[in-house]
């Protein structure tokens, strides 16, 4: 239902904006379509500077004040694909799997990125809030990042890179040796962030989905830029 919903909607969005040729390989993409995800990791024994901001930032975990700044109550100005991103962040928040850190605007003190910290200690919880082979088991001495998000006003500043390294580093705390994150393909941005907070690949996520999304098969594969880079 929900798939046939969104569908409708980037269907609407496709036609008034007259983008014919994507609205067709859409509608193929409903009958069968491959996605692919890359996993990457960092091993965080060995030593990876922290990138710089254009602005100063410090990070720490989310507080009920920051909710309106990542938040917005009017979301109005915001695109129908900004509103599913947040949407998404807002169903991991209710999860109640901690911990959501954030970094502030070191100017202003405004939240300007979230991201959550995961550890191993919560994997029935990870496992049972998200859909199945999403994210694969952790192992005692591994951590998952995940569901970064820099509202459009702050984005290109180098916040994800460098807060993403921050956080990443925090790990520690919750006895991780290495951190792992993933990605689609095609996020160009949200890939090079990565890289520049020291992750790399190693995992592909494959998911085949046919008939609007009622059979969904995914698996784990070992990276092959080859077969899993975006093309
Ligand atoms: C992905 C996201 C978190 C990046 O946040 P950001 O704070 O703008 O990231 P940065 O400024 O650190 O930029 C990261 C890299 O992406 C590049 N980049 C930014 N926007 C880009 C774009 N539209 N196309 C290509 N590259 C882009 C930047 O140039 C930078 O690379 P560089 O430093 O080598 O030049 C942000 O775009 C976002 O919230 N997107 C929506 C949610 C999302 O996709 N989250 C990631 C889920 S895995």
């Amino acid at each position: 239902m929900l798939a046939i919903r969104n569908a409708a909607g980037v269907a609407r969005e496709l036609w008034a904006e007259r983008r014919f040729a994507e609205m067709a390989r859409r509608g193929a993409g409903l009958l069968y379509a491959t996605r692919v995800t890359i996993g990457l990791r960092r091993d965080l024994g060995v030593p990876c500077p922290v990138p710089s901001a254009k602005i100063p930032i410090e990070v720490r975990p989310l507080r009920d004040a920051d909710l309106p700044h990542l938040f917005p109550e009017d979301r109005s100005g915001l695109s129908r694909k900004e509103r599913l991103e947040l949407d998404t962040r807002r169903f991991h928040l209710r999860a109640g799997i901690p911990t959501c850190w954030v970094a502030l605007d070191g100017r202003t003190g405004t939240p300007c990125y979230m991201q959550w910290l995961m550890g191993a200690s919560h994997n029935r919880l990870i496992q049972e809030t998200f859909p199945p082979r999403w994210f694969p088991e952790l192992a005692p001495d591994e951590a998952l990042l995940e569901n970064a998000y820099t509202p459009a006003a702050y984005r290109g500043q180098g916040i994800m890179s460098c807060a993403m390294a921050l956080i990443a580093e925090r790990a520690a705390g919750i006895g991780a040796a290495r951190v792992i994150t993933f990605v689609e393909n095609a996020n160009v941005p949200s890939l090079r962030g990565c890289a520049k907070a020291g992750f790399s690949p190693h995992l592909a996520r494959v998911e085949r989905r046919a008939l609007l999304d009622t059979i969904r098969l995914r698996r784990f594969e070992p990276y092959d830029a080859a077969r899993h880079a975006h093309p």
